[in-house]
């Protein structure tokens, strides 16, 4: 495990975004395994900045996102199909037809997740995998549990989740309990995973997901035993990680 610590969330989001160039330029086709939430948006501005200014090309890449919520269509706004049009996708050449993101319209979740596999199959893997993490050490919607699930499946979220994520819908909104998230198996087979963390609240569970044993109550420890996985985080997050 490599750990890189950034002074603030831009020199953070400049070097991840520099990691993922690298993987573009080496493998044009590359399949990029992606992420939501506040922690990647500004890797992803970065990557459009460097597309605009002529330096990257994603007409061959493949993007497969980790988890959509369950009962949201991609038009909506807090779905995560949307969030990745709105803040990557609509501002590069990728082809529409090679991104993906689990079907959170498919009612029926065995199939929704049973496809999405296949998809993950035909695609090869994948070669790097931006993560973040949830305050209670998920990845993905990899909630804790009694054991790591390795296939797409459909998942409850856990209280700590549905509390950080519910700042994102208006009031009055119902937000989604469930969601579609690739499992462990798929994020572990990734060739590279690297995954972001900014802000003093991350600092606990990083500290328990990578000083800590490896379980599934905090799925995120799993990633110490991936051969080739490095962690960036802002001073802040990794405060007590480097301590
Ligand atoms: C998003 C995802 C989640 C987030 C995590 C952290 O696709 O899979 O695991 O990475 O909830 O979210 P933020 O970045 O908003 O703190």
């Amino acid at each position: 495990m490599k750990i890189i610590c950034a002074e603030n969330y831009q020199e953070m989001s400049e070097k991840a975004a520099a990691m993922i160039a690298a993987q573009v330029i080496m493998k044009p086709q590359a399949v990029l395994g992606l992420a939501t939430g506040s922690t990647p948006i500004g890797t992803y501005r970065q990557l459009i900045q460097w597309y605009n200014e002529g330096k990257l090309d994603f007409s061959q890449v493949t993007g497969i996102n980790l988890d959509e919520y369950r009962g949201l269509t991609g038009d909506h706004p807090q779905s995560y199909r949307y969030f990745m049009q709105r803040h990557f996708y609509d501002y590069v050449n990728i082809d529409p037809a090679r991104t993906y993101v689990p079907d959170g319209a498919d009612p029926d979740a065995e199939r929704a997740c049973r496809n999405y596999d296949q998809i993950l199959r035909e695609a090869g893997g994948i070669d790097l995998q931006l993560l973040g993490i949830g305050l209670d050490g998920h990845i993905g919607f990899n909630e804790p549990g009694e054991n790591f699930i390795g296939e797409t499946h459909c998942v409850k979220l856990t209280d700590s989740t549905l509390a950080a994520n519910s700042r994102f819908f208006s009031e009055g909104e119902q937000m989604p309990r469930e969601a579609y998230t690739l499992g462990i198996r798929g994020i572990l087979q990734a060739g590279k995973v690297l995954m972001l963390a900014d802000g003093r609240d991350k600092a606990d569970i990083l500290q328990q997901a990578f000083r800590g044993p490896v379980t599934p109550r905090v799925p995120a420890s799993i990633l110490q035993l991936h051969p080739d996985f490095t962690l960036i985080g802002d001073k802040e997050a990794l405060r007590m990680l480097l301590s």
